[in-house]
């Protein structure tokens, strides 16, 4: 049983604690579904501030839902389509202030005012995203970039 509860005076220390914590979890694990949902998991209890986690997985050049945490949202995106997409289209890390400025956002839960979407990458090939919405605008700073870029770092090697 995992009892992960990260509470760190700073994000830069949170994030450094999420990291092992998924490291840890992922340790000699070859399932993917499993390494994904702990993941989401992790991320959950540990971020505050937000209403969804998750991976999209590219299956055959299309986005489909994997295993997160939140509300019940939207299965298949096209790459180029929405956040997801963009960030997969172009494998850049997308961090939106405000998702309703975004012109293909597509909106899974309309309690969700911001969001960022990281491309995990192995080999060359795009594996999947991790998105995570908040219902705060511009709650994704540079910083949680650079936290979850580490967290796709690892993920990449576990999914
Ligand atoms: N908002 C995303 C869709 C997925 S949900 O946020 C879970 C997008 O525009 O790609």
């Amino acid at each position: 049983m995992y009892d992960f509860k990260i509470e760190a005076a700073d994000a830069a220390t949170m994030y450094r604690d999420l990291a092992s914590a998924v490291e840890g979890m992922v340790a000699g694990e070859p399932d993917t579904v499993a390494n994904m949902a702990n993941a989401a998991a992790v991320i959950w209890e540990t971020l505050p501030d937000i209403n969804w986690v998750g991976f999209y997985r590219n299956v055959d050049g299309e986005l489909v839902l994997g295993p997160f945490q939140g509300r019940p949202a939207c299965i298949r995106i096209p790459f180029g389509t929405g956040v997801c997409g963009v960030a997969a289209a172009t494998r850049q890390v997308q961090r939106v202030n405000d998702v309703h400025a975004f012109p293909s956002h597509i909106a899974c839960d309309s309690a969700s005012a911001s969001e960022i979407v990281v491309p995990i990458v192995r080999d060359g090939e795009l594996i999947a995203v991790l998105d995570i919405d908040s219902p705060r605008k511009a709650r994704f700073t540079e910083e949680d970039e650079a936290g979850c870029v580490r967290l796709a770092e690892i993920l990449a090697k576990a999914i």
